[in-house]
């Protein structure tokens, strides 16, 4: 694992958009594999910045999400579909039809759990993947106890996970219980992996992973030891024990 420190958020949004950037610039074809939550949002921003002012392309790039609740309409204010197209999308040369984000709403959601895979395996399968890390270890919405080997399913959400989300909604109770989420295995398959981690409220995770080091199901996030091309970038505050235990 490589592991880039920034300085701060700002800093980690700045490092991990010129890190995608120059993969899109390398490839004009990208598959790029997406991910929702607090931690890329700044990363997003430095990315419509550069294309605002480099003029980036992404005409050809295609994107693929990690994940989407259940139940929740891909124009609901609350769906990862919503967030994507506010937070990137809309301000990107991308076209909207290149952009793949699972149907929560689908009637058969197995369905669409296997039709997902088939259409990430019909790209080439995903060249670069951007993933977050939970509190609890969980990439994707792959919470603890998640095989390795899991491919797109539907997962039900761990209530530290539903808690940590619940600042999108009005209250608890409008947040999903279920979601779709890209397996362990079909992560594992990205040909390359860039983790965002920030804040000192990640640093216990971060702890888990970089020091203890030890491949457990119960802590997801350790499947990617397996990986051969995984960066992290994280700031300073989410390195903090990390570098606490290594020095003492
Ligand atoms: C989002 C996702 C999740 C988040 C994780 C961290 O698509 O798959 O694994 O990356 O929950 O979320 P934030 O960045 O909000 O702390």
């Amino acid at each position: 694992m490589n592991i880039i420190e920034a300085k701060d958020y700002q800093d980690l949004s700045i490092k991990a958009a010129q890190y995608i950037i120059k993969n899109v610039r390398h490839n004009p074809n990208l598959v790029l594999g997406l991910a929702t939550g607090s931690t890329p949002k700044g990363t997003y921003e430095q990315m419509i910045k550069d294309f605002q002012q480099n003029n980036t392309s992404y005409q050809y790039v295609k994107t693929i999400n990690l994940d989407e609740y259940v139940g929740l309409a891909k124009d609901d204010l609350n769906s990862y579909s919503t967030f994507m197209n506010e937070h990137l999308f809309n301000h990107i040369d991308i076209p909207h039809s290149q952009t793949y984000i699972p149907n929560g709403m689908a009637k058969d959601l197995h369905n669409e759990c296997a039709q997902y895979d088939r259409l990430i395996h019909s790209l080439g399968g995903v060249d670069l993947q951007l993933l977050g890390i939970g509190h609890n270890g969980h990439i994707g919405f792959n919470e603890p106890n998640t095989s390795f080997k899991t491919r797109t399913h539907i997962v039900k959400l761990a209530s530290s996970t539903r808690n940590a989300n619940e600042r999108f909604f009005q209250d608890i109770n409008e947040v999903p219980n279920y979601a779709i989420t890209m397996g362990i295995q079909t992560i594992l398959e990205s040909k390359e992996i860039l983790l965002l981690v920030s804040g000192k409220g990640k640093a216990k995770a971060v702890q888990k992973l970089l020091v203890e080091k030890n491949r457990c199901e119960q802590f997801p996030a350790s499947s990617l030891y397996a990986h051969p091309h995984v960066t992290i970038i994280a700031d300073k505050a989410a390195l903090s024990l990390t570098f606490e235990r290594k020095e003492s």
